[in-house]
C-alpha cells in the first residue's frame, strides 16, 4: 500500500518520525537561548497559519516542517527553564519519550479489553503517585487530562455522595426536583472548580464562600457558615492557591467536615500544592490532605510530563464508580479494570506511559530534588524582590509562587495597577523570561511560578535582570 505521496506506509511513517525527531531536537536545543515568547499578535498568527482545507495530500515529513516554519513565532518556550507564567511544568526526557511511544502504539486507555497494558500501567502509576505523596493506598482514582478534569472527577463523586445522603441518584436521575446540592469554599476557589460546578449543574454562582485573608480560608468563618447549613455539603479546600501559593488549613477543614451533623464531603484542589508533600520541611502546608474524600492534582505541572495529564483520587471507590458507570452491551464483560468507569470519557489517551517512564527514571528521590530546587529558586527570587527598592513582595511565597509588584512613590492605586499590568506585557515582550499578571488583595500583581525541572539559579538571575530592567524603564 502506498499513500498519496507515493511512499509506502512504513517509509512515510519513518520519514515523518525522523522529521519530527529532527525538529523536536532542534527546538529542545534552542530552549536555553530562544526568546521565551515573541508575543505575536492574533492577526500575525492568523496570517501565518490560516488556509483553506487542502484538496490534495502532501508528504507528511514536509507537512511537519511547513507547520514549524509557519507557526514558529507563536511557539513559546514553555517547556524551557524561564517560562514562569501561570503554573507550567516542562517535560523530562523519560516523560517525552514515553509520550511519543504512547502515540506510536496508540492504545485506547479507556477499557481493559482495548489495552490491558495501558490499564495496568495506569493502576501502577496511581499506586506510585499515592506512595509518592503519602496518600492512603486504598484510595480509588484515575488519570485525567489535567487538574480541571481531576476536579470534575472529585466533584462528580461529591455530588453523587450528597445525592445519596438526600435520597436520590444524581448521575442516574439528575438534579431536577431534588433538594439543592450545597457547595461551600473560600473566595479564592480556583476557576477550574467553578467550571466544574457549572458543568455539574451545581452552578458557578451558587457557591457559599467565606473570605480567605492572605490566601488561606478563614476557618472560624467557615465553621460559622457550616453551622448555619442544616444539610449535607460539598466543602472544597485549596492546597495551593493559584495567585499566591498559599494553603488552606486542610486538617482544620477535615475537622469541620467530621463535625458537620448532616455530613460533608471534603474535596481538595492540590493541582500543584500536593507536591509540597515531597519536602519534609513543608509537611505543615498539606497536613490533613490524606483525610480528604477526594483530591485533584496535575501531572503536567510539577511532575513535568507533557500536556495533558492530571490525576484524581477518591476515597470511596463505590461512589466514584456509581458516578461514572454507564453500562452498554458492547463494553460488557470486562476481564479487568476499566478506567472509563472512573472518568467522564470513554476512549482516552495512554497518558500513564509518560508518567510511568518519568517516575521510574527519577524515582522518589529524583522528584524530591526537582521540587526542592523549584522551591529554593522561588525563595531566592522572593528574597531578592523583598530586598530590592522599587519592588514589593505581595505574598509570603510559601512554596513556588512569587507574587510581586513594582512600586513608585506618588502613584495612586489605579496608576500603580496600570503600571504593573503594562510591566507584565513588557517583560513578556522582552523575551528573557515569561511572567503573568493577576490581581492579589485587590491590586494588580506580577507572578512567577517555579515548576520547571530545568530551571537553575542562572535562570533566576536572568529573570531578576529582566524584572529590574523593565521596572527601571516603567513609568
Ligand atoms: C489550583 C489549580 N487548580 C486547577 C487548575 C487547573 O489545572 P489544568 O489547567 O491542568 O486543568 C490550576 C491551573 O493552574 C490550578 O492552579
Amino acid at each position: 500500500m502506498t499513500i498519496g505521496t507515493g511512499f509506502t506506509v512504513a517509509t512515510a511513517t519513518e520519514r515523518a518520525l525522523a522529521k519530527a525527531y529532527e525538529l523536536a531536537c532542534a527546538f529542545l536545543a534552542s530552549l536555553p537561548e530562544r526568546p521565551v515568547s515573541l508575543v505575536p499578535s492574533a492577526e500575525e498568527m492568523a496570517a501565518a497559519l490560516d488556509e483553506t482545507l487542502p484538496e490534495t495530500g502532501s508528504d507528511p515529513a514536509a507537512v511537519l516542517e511547513e507547520w514549524v516554519t509557519r507557526a514558529e513565532r507563536g511557539i513559546t518556550a514553555s517547556p524551557g527553564p524561564r517560562f514562569f507564567g501561570f503554573v507550567t511544568g516542562g517535560v523530562t526526557p523519560a516523560a517525552l519519550a514515553g509520550d511519543w511511544l504512547a502515540s506510536a502504539i496508540d492504545q485506547n486507555a479507556g477499557l481493559w479489553a482495548s489495552s490491558p497494558a495501558a490499564a495496568q500501567t495506569e493502576l501502577v502509576v496511581l499506586r506510585w503517585l499515592k506512595a509518592l505523596f503519602g496518600l492512603p493506598p486504598a484510595w480509588s482514582g484515575a488519570l485525567t487530562s489535567g487538574a480541571t478534569m481531576a476536579n470534575l472527577v472529585g466533584l462528580t463523586a461529591a455530588r453523587q455522595w450528597v445525592g445519596r445522603k438526600l435520597g436520590f441518584d444524581a448521575a442516574a436521575d439528575g438534579l431536577a426536583g431534588q433538594p439543592p446540592v450545597i457547595v461551600v469554599s473560600s473566595t479564592e476557589l480556583h476557576l477550574s472548580a467553578l467550571k466544574c460546578l457549572g458543568t455539574l449543574g451545581l452552578g458557578r454562582n451558587q457557591v457559599h464562600t467565606v473570605a480567605a485573608p492572605g490566601g488561606s480560608v478563614d476557618i472560624a468563618a467557615m465553621a460559622a457558615l457550616l453551622r448555619a447549613i442544616d444539610a449535607p455539603v460539598i466543602l472544597i479546600g485549596n492546597a495551593g492557591e493559584v495567585n499566591s501559593g498559599h494553603f488552606d488549613d486542610i486538617a482544620a477543614l477535615a475537622d469541620l467536615r467530621d463535625a458537620h451533623p448532616a455530613g460533608a464531603w471534603l474535596h481538595v484542589d492540590g493541582a500543584f500544592g500536593l507536591f509540597a508533600r515531597l519536602l519534609p520541611r513543608l509537611e505543615h502546608l498539606t497536613r490533613g490532605i490524606e483525610r480528604a474524600d477526594s483530591l485533584a492534582a496535575d501531572a503536567h505541572k510539577w511532575l513535568n510530563v507533557p500536556y495533558d495529564s492530571g490525576f484524581a483520587f477518591v476515597r470511596d471507590a463505590d461512589i466514584l464508580r456509581e458516578a461514572f458507570l454507564a453500562g452498554g452491551a458492547y463494553v460488557a464483560g470486562s476481564a479487568g479494570w476499566d478506567p472509563y468507569t472512573h472518568v467522564p470519557e470513554m476512549s482516552r489517551r495512554f497518558r500513564a506511559l509518560a508518567a510511568w517512564c518519568t517516575l521510574k527514571a527519577f524515582g522518589r528521590e529524583g522528584y524530591r530534588a526537582i521540587v526542592e530546587r523549584c522551591v529554593d529558586n522561588a525563595a531566592v527570587f522572593a528574597r531578592w524582590i523583598e530586598a530590592k527598592p522599587g519592588l514589593e513582595l505581595m505574598n509570603s511565597a510559601p512554596l513556588n509562587i512569587v507574587c510581586f509588584r513594582i512600586v513608585r512613590a506618588g502613584l495612586d492605586d489605579a496608576s500603580a495597577d496600570q503600571l504593573n499590568r503594562a510591566a507584565v506585557g513588557a517583560i513578556q515582550r522582552d523575551g528573557r523570561a515569561f511572567v503573568t499578571g493577576t490581581v492579589w488583595n485587590g491590586r494588580a500583581a506580577i507572578r512567577a511560578a517555579f515548576d520547571n525541572w530545568l530551571t537553575t539559579l542562572d535562570d533566576v538571575a536572568i529573570l531578576q535582570a529582566a524584572v529590574e530592567d523593565i521596572a527601571a524603564s516603567s513609568r
